[in-house]
């Protein structure tokens, strides 16, 4: 916070007092500092509950509280700095949309969900170390006829105030009938952004798939700089080169046919690859030089592991070639700053149009602050009803679940986690308001935690957060954020290759 916003905030902190008739008790300096202390701390710590607050600034009444949120709430310039300043900044950006239903979500009220994931893959050809796969699994071809049509009645529902994302599960260009999908989804005025291992994308699958130019973004998930390193995590031989490849084939197609579908790469930064950083840079600059018609790779993602397999029992996943094991500690999260610097440098020389999305965490580390790992909850602070309203994830079969990381086909322990198939005749809807009418609750084991993505992870922080708030009697619409209470205008991100506000 500068002098300068210091000075703004103190103009409309008193001015708002006076202009408002609020008792002159609130001019003593004491509730402004705490007006700027609640400022600065939920910038940082989106988090942080009305009952921490209370407790750690030594608040002698519920109602000075209220009304020190109602002087922040209505500050323009207090809002922008809660929400766009801090290293929470990537969070808030998350959270808004669905901080704005989280009413119904508490109360366990339908709404059709705001985000959904399809996962259309048959099988994967990769072997991914991180991914919660059951490496043996795969869905039967004869169901793709049939999946593509309940995909095609899904698509009619959805409505514009929700998002679609396809990826998996498996590996999503396994689906022969991915590009008919895609259409599909486009002709419903679906805007659809698509995740993949590129392993497929060569110029015949292109040429034989052509709805595969109607995506709005792709992202394909890089799993190494070299072939070495690529066939470490990925167990296969030609991954890099063949990768690599499809990367500039699809590049000069996409140039030719669709300019305004993005283009970028995905990276997860494990303790084995931190120092690959650069080599991704350096690769990327490599595929863009063999791009002769137009733009080349326009984003890139960098992403903490969610530990979907690192750091668990050794009991769970195990149908698999190879575990990983090691986690990101502290040291190397604090070594991670300065490697990003070069990094930052090194991408601003040979590639200085290129997105990066930091994604939650790496992006206080990418400012030059040390921040921990993603927020994460365990089993015990899971919610028993997931949080349909706002996220469900669904597979080829039409089967729901409530997290994503349990949408693998058969991934040992995942059944609690399914509440119900969708199909020709049966609507999400259906599905979803059965099982709230059911009202019973699912319940969750040690590790459990290990099917929840860092974006299962995000919502589930936000809505215990919503919890807590108001069994303190400050819920969030008298809380110190504006648009976590605003119901109107929820507009929701979905996209890798932009901020959104
Ligand atoms: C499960 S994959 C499915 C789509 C496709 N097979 C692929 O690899 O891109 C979806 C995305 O999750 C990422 N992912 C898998 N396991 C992860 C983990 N433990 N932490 C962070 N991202 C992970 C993958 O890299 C990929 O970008
Ligand atoms: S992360 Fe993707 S490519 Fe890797 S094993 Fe999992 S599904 Fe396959």
């Amino acid at each position: 916070m500068t002098n300068a916003d210091h000075n703004t905030l103190k103009t409309h902190y008193y001015n708002y007092i006076n202009q408002f008739d609020i008792d002159k008790y609130f001019l003593d300096e004491k509730f402004f500092n705490l007006f700027i202390d609640i400022i600065k701390l939920f910038s940082k710590s989106p988090w942080t509950t009305q009952e921490d607050i209370f407790t750690q600034f030594k608040i002698t009444s519920k109602a000075s509280l209220i009304t020190i949120n109602k002087i922040i709430r209505n500050c323009k310039l207090a809002q922008t700095l809660i929400l766009k300043s801090g290293i929470g900044k990537k969070y808030w950006n998350t959270i808004i949309p669905f901080a704005k239903t989280v009413e119904k979500t508490l109360d366990n009220q339908y709404l059709f969900p705001q985000r959904i994931a399809l996962f259309p893959g048959v099988s994967c050809m990769f072997y991914c170390g991180f991914c919660g796969r059951d490496q043996s699994q795969k869905y039967p071809m004869s169901i793709l006829e049939d999946s593509k049509k309940t995909f095609d009645k899904l698509f009619s529902e959805i409505p514009s105030t929700s998002a679609l994302s396809i990826s998996g599960g498996l590996e999503p260009l396994t689906n022969s009938k991915i590009g008919e999908i895609i259409t599909s989804a486009k002709n419903n005025n679906i805007k659809v952004p698509l995740i993949t291992n590129g392993f497929s994308l060569s110029e015949n699958f292109l040429k034989k798939t052509p709805g595969i130019w109607g995506l709005d973004s792709i992202r394909v998930s890089l799993y190494g700089v070299d072939k070495d390193s690529y066939q470490f995590i990925t167990r296969v031989e030609k991954s890099y080169e063949i990768v690599k490849k499809n990367a500039i084939t699809f590049l000069n197609l996409r140039n030719e046919i669709n300019k305004d579908l993005k283009f970028g790469f995905n990276f997860i930064i494990i303790p084995e690859n931190v120092n690959q950083l650069n080599g991704i840079i350096s690769l990327i600059k490599e595929i863009n030089d063999n791009v002769e018609n137009g733009e080349g790779v326009n984003f890139l993602t960098l992403r903490d592991d969610y530990q979907s397999v690192t750091g668990n029992a050794e009991s769970f996943d195990t149908n698999r070639k190879y575990k990983l094991d090691s986690k990101m500690d502290n040291t190397l999260r604090n070594k991670l700053i300065d490697k990003l610097k070069e990094f930052e440098k090194y991408k601003d020389t040979l590639c200085p149009n290129l997105y990066i999305d930091y994604g939650y965490s790496l992006e206080a580390l990418s400012n030059n602050i040390f921040d921990k790992e993603l927020i994460k909850v365990t089993h015990k602070n899971m919610r028993n009803f997931g949080f349909t309203q706002m996220s469900v994830a669904i597979d080829l079969y039409g089967d729901v679940f409530i997290f994503r990381e349990a949408g693998f086909l058969n991934r040992s322990g995942n059944e609690k986690f399914i509440i119900g198939r969708i199909d020709q005749n049966k609507s999400l809807e259906q599905v979803i308001k059965e099982f709230l009418n059911k009202n019973e609750e699912i319940k969750y084991d040690y590790q459990d935690e290990r099917f929840m993505d860092s974006f299962d992870h995000v919502i589930t922080s936000l809505v215990n957060q919503a919890e807590k708030d108001r069994s303190f009697g400050i819920s969030f619409h008298k809380g110190p954020v504006l648009d976590r209470c605003n119901a109107k205008d929820v507009k929701l991100g979905n996209s890798w290759y932009q901020d959104y506000n």
